[in-house]
């Protein structure tokens, strides 16, 4: 059976289907019915319901898709990234990007109206522009740029999204230059700062509702309804084993870099340093000792640009109440199933393990 649209332009198509149907109800027991098209489209959505998302390829990567672009996307140098952090929120990835960003030899996407530097493109609000949009944020990549990078800080736990990327970016698993970054924090700090954070953003929940109160309440309670959104988007990120396994079905582990966020917080130099080789990008002209430094008062590291010294704003690093010691014991509770099958995940896979999950 070929697409049906093709007979249109057939002059036997119609010879050959009346004939078709002649055949069938002669020599078999099939039944043939007329189906409308809507109709047996909900037939075949419920039967295979995962095809109802389309899914975004990369066109330039495949001859007759290439021919259907516009004119103003020219396949010969398209520039798509090769690095993504994919985040959880809350553990960093915005320093990270910003130091990344200081090299010569890396670039990012242009800023997305309405989201800052964020795409929002796989599994988020701006997937639906398609392909031809997400290449168009990576036009002004130049052929020095090694790695270009991009960062969305909610791909990590989004479940859709490793699917969507590696159909994009990873056709075949043939793009083994494709990296992807995941920074791995202690999830009871990332719940908090996430806690934090909406508070911060006046959430009615949040400012309504102490950490304590929020995190203890149990399914029953008159109030665990209204609070269980906001629980959720502190907690389910930080089931790390979970969401690198799901990323570990469409990436083999070589493809995959995981970063202690606790390390990058307080030393990114080093970090930053590994990171550089483990991208394979140039050293012998650039070294984080000399364009990063500790500044007290914001009490994390900034960048220093053509001298200058540019820390990340207020919303990165806000200064609150740090977390008490009988909320820490109660999440470290609640997360040491999921931190015990994460440590045997990194085990199997080799990665390196972080120190705050050494205890587990
Ligand atoms: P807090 O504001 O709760 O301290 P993200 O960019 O992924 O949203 O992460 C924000 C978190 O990055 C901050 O959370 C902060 O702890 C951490 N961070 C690590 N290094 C940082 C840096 N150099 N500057 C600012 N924040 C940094």
């Amino acid at each position: 059976m070929t697409h049906q649209q093709n007979y249109g332009h057939d002059r036997l198509a119609h010879y050959t289907f009346h004939n078709e149907v002649l055949f069938l109800k002669c020599w078999t027991n099939l039944n043939l019915k007329w189906v409308e098209p809507e109709k047996l489209s909900q037939l075949y959505f419920n039967r295979f319901p995962q095809e109802q998302n389309m899914i975004h390829l990369n066109r330039c990567a495949d001859d007759r898709h290439r021919k259907m672009l516009s004119v103003n996307v020219t396949c010969d140098n398209i520039k798509l990234p090769n690095l993504i952090i994919v985040g959880p929120q809350k553990t960093g990835t915005s320093a990270l990007l910003s130091f990344l960003k200081l090299h010569p030899n890396v670039t990012s996407n242009l800023n997305v109206e309405g989201s800052f530097e964020e795409m929002q493109f796989f599994g988020g609000t701006n997937y639906k522009k398609g392909f031809e949009w997400y290449q168009s944020q990576f036009l002004q990549a130049a052929d020095n740029h090694q790695i270009i990078v991009e960062k969305t800080a909610n791909y990590f736990d989004n479940p859709v999204t490793p699917h969507l990327l590696s159909s994009m970016l990873n056709p075949d698993s043939k793009n083994h230059e494709l990296k992807i970054i995941a920074m791995i924090a202690d999830p009871v700090d990332r719940a908090y700062s996430w806690y934090q954070h909406m508070r911060s953003h006046n959430d009615s929940i949040a400012t309504k509702y102490s950490p304590e109160k929020l995190f203890s309440m149990l399914p029953g309670d008159p109030e665990y309804e209204v609070t269980n959104r906001l629980r959720q988007r502190c907690l389910k990120p930080g089931f790390y084993a979970e969401h690198v396994d799901r990323w570990l079905d469409y990436f083999p582990p070589s493809q995959i870099i995981l970063i202690d966020a606790k390390a990058f917080r307080l030393n990114p130099t080093q970090i930053m340093d590994q990171l550089l080789i483990d991208l394979n990008l140039p050293t012998s002209n650039f070294n984080y000792a000399t364009n990063l430094r500790y500044v007290p008062e914001k009490g994390f590291y900034c960048t220093i640009k053509k001298g200058k010294t540019k820390c990340l704003g207020a919303s990165k690093g806000r200064k609150y109440i740090p977390i008490s010691d009988s909320l820490r014991s109660q999440l470290n509770s609640y997360y040491a199933g999921h931190n015990r099958a994460l440590l045997k995940l990194l085990n199997r896979y080799k990665f390196n393990v972080p120190g705050w999950l050494l205890n587990f």
